[in-house]
């Protein structure tokens, strides 16, 4: 089953389970989404093991073909990338914090932090910019402690169960976001 969220004014009453009521400034417009930087595509943990991880649920492609893919969309779309994979918490957060002032925007798999991390949560409320969360799977026709996510919350728009062409979905979701913005 694929799931595709684009952004709508409903999105947050339909899909905010568990993190009630956000105050309206957790989902206000980033401030300086130049389309001259970069898009940041930031991959959590043990998404470097894709190709071989579960392909029965993530399937066969590589994080380096994905990479692939996405960059060759990005050029059509007219947007560069900087794609990166952290098994590590705190360097997602660092990231994340960069972005603030060098990204035009973020496209988020946070694999398995999708569903612990407030730091996360906390970290892209400061940055301050459009971000777009992505999941190969979908997490809620899986096991209920993926049914959670703490990005949702602070994200345009959720793509998942779509495989990589989530991420492809994801870019091209940004590009009209950047653009409306114009
Ligand atoms: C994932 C889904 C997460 O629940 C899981 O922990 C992952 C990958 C996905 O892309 O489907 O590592 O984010």
């Amino acid at each position: 089953m694929a799931i595709l969220f684009l952004p709508s004014p409903r999105f947050h009453d339909i899909w905010l389970f568990s993190l009630h009521d956000l105050p309206p400034q957790y989902n206000k417009p980033a401030m300086s989404d130049s389309p001259t930087s970069p898009v940041f595509v930031l991959n959590g943990p043990n998404l470097n093991q894709l190709g071989t991880r579960q392909p029965e649920i993530y399937g066969t492609q590589t994080l380096a073909e994905i990479e692939a893919m996405v960059s060759a969309q990005a050029s059509k779309l007219g947007l560069t990338v900087d794609f990166r994979q952290t098994n590590h918490e705190g360097v997602l957060i660092d990231w994340i914090q960069e972005a603030r002032h060098k990204a035009c925007g973020i496209i988020l798999n946070a694999a398995s932090l999708t569903h612990t991390s407030v730091g996360l949560f906390d970290a892209i409320v400061a940055a301050e910019k459009p971000l777009f969360e992505v999941h190969l799977s979908n997490p809620y026709a899986r096991e209920a402690f993926r049914h959670k996510s703490y990005v949702s919350a602070v994200a345009k728009g959720v793509i998942c169960g779509l495989g990589p062409q989530g991420y492809l979905h994801a870019l091209d979701a940004l590009a009209r976001h950047l653009n409306e913005k114009k």
